[in-house]
């Protein structure tokens, strides 16, 4: 079932969402080499509580954090833990907020140090996906054009685009309805109403966009081992356009 917002669950939506956006801008400035992914999760946690939120991933389905902490060939789901960042890494961090009872989503993709041309090259295309996926995008839109035009993008710089995850509609829960493929063919899929709210997710691979979980029953890596990078944010559709709600 597609839910469109009402104008006061919006306002709930995007206070969620400036948590979610400030977290970001707290980690830009402490995320360095040397720390663990564990480090991380608790300087999310930290301060998405400090704001008067909740870590809407801590216990969801029985994930142990507050974030997801996806390191290089880990495509996401990446449980904290005790991996070391390490010069050269990139490292997605997926952060979702709840505050007064609606979620705030958004995901950034981190180079450590000294990172390789051919890596900030797959982090720098999979938030042009975003941009490009946006493009146009108001009520009225088929929703698969999105994954149309970031698909598109992905497969023209020759990286690869993973289809076992999706974006979805966000609200009361986390996830909604509609799913959001990062794929698809132009002009197909429901048509897009003003007063939705969705997370387009692009993730991004460096080879091969299959995936595989490990035995946690969460981390999602790549097949081939390669990088792959995520970028996401809350998306507000009205009539004449799109409003990014966490950046
Ligand atoms: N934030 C993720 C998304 O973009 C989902 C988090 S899964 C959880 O959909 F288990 F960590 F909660
Ligand atoms: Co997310
Ligand atoms: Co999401």
């Amino acid at each position: 079932m597609v839910y469109v917002k009402t104008p006061e669950e919006i306002e709930k939506i995007r206070a969620a969402c400036a948590v979610v956006r400030d977290t970001f801008a707290y980690l830009g400035r402490h995320i360095a080499a040397g720390m663990t992914t564990k480090e991380v999760d608790t300087l999310v946690h930290d301060y998405i509580v400090q704001s008067g939120a909740t870590p809407s991933s801590l216990g969801y389905c029985g994930f142990p954090g507050s974030a997801c902490v996806s390191v290089n060939e880990v495509v996401v789901h990446g449980i904290p833990g005790d991996r070391v960042l390490k010069d050269g890494d990139i490292v997605s961090v997926d952060v979702t907020a709840e505050k007064d009872g609606y979620n705030g989503d958004a995901c950034r993709t981190y180079c450590i140090g000294n990172v390789s041309p051919a890596r900030r090259k797959l982090v720098r295309v999979t938030e042009e996906c975003f941009f490009k996926g946006i493009e146009g995008l108001k009520a009225g839109t088929p929703l698969f054009d999105i994954g149309y035009r970031v698909q598109s993008h992905a497969e023209a710089n020759g990286f690869g685009v993973v289809r076992s995850f999706v974006g979805h509609g966000i609200g009361r829960d986390m996830h909604e309805d509609p799913s959001v493929p990062n794929y698809g063919r132009k002009g197909t899929g429901m048509r897009l109403k003003a007063g939705m709210t969705i997370c387009i997710e692009p993730m991004i691979t460096q080879g091969s966009w299959r995936v595989k979980t490990l035995a946690d029953g969460w981390t999602s890596v790549t097949e081939d081992g390669s990088a792959a990078a995520h970028y996401e944010n809350t998306v507000l559709i009205t009539e004449d356009g799109a409003e990014i709600l966490t950046l």
